[in-house]
């Protein structure tokens, strides 16, 4: 894996320290009362694993799969919702997870349907967000780490299903993007 591996964007440590951050700030914005988290598989698994156990609140967990990238290196263009059954969000707080803000068009989607069900308020965030122009008006309210617009693989972040376990956010090397 690591041989494949161009450069270390932001290592384990900086993450870490970024993340408790976030925690602190998620929980001192989010009112007293349920919250539900809503995690999007993969990418955001190991990115909510870490942020979530930083959150000392009563929350319930439910994740999503959605399917926008197709796995290749650029983004499809629609969202699909891949699960059968969609989380009960009826008059709820959610704290909706992502891996990474590109076009913003999952974030987008997964936003505007939770709020079709009935959520009470959704806040998002994401460990990272690509300096770049939006498909959609969108924006995370918690966000991680900015970044170029460059095509980053581990914490999460995949490219054809790998690297995901990388501890390190890294961009891939030319020759391994096949
Ligand atoms: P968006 O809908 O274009 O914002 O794309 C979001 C999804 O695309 C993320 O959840 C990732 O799975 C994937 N994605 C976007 N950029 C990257 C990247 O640089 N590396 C790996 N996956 C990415
Ligand atoms: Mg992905």
């Amino acid at each position: 894996m690591k041989k494949d591996i161009e450069r270390v964007l932001i290592d384990e440590a900086v993450i870490e320290h970024r993340l408790d951050s976030m925690a602190k700030e998620i929980e001192e914005d989010f009112p007293a009362g349920p919250i539900i988290v809503i995690i999007l598989l993969k990418g955001a698994l190991v990115f909510a694993a870490d942020l979530l156990r930083r959150i000392p609140r009563e929350l319930s967990i439910e994740c999503l799969n959605v399917a926008s990238y197709h796995g290749g290196l650029e983004s499809s263009g629609t969202v699909d919702f891949l699960d059968r059954h969609f989380p009960e969000v009826k008059g709820m707080h959610v704290l909706l997870l992502d891996d990474i803000l590109d076009t913003g068009r999952t974030l987008a989607a997964v936003a505007q349907r939770l709020k079709q069900e009935g959520a009470a308020a959704v806040h998002t965030g994401v460990l990272l967000a690509k300096d770049k122009k939006r498909a959609t008006d969108v924006k995370a309210d918690y966000v991680g780490f900015q970044i170029g617009d460059e095509f980053v693989v581990g914490y999460g972040l995949d490219y054809k299903g790998k690297y995901r376990n990388l501890p390190y956010v890294g961009i891939l090397k030319l020759s391994a993007a096949t």
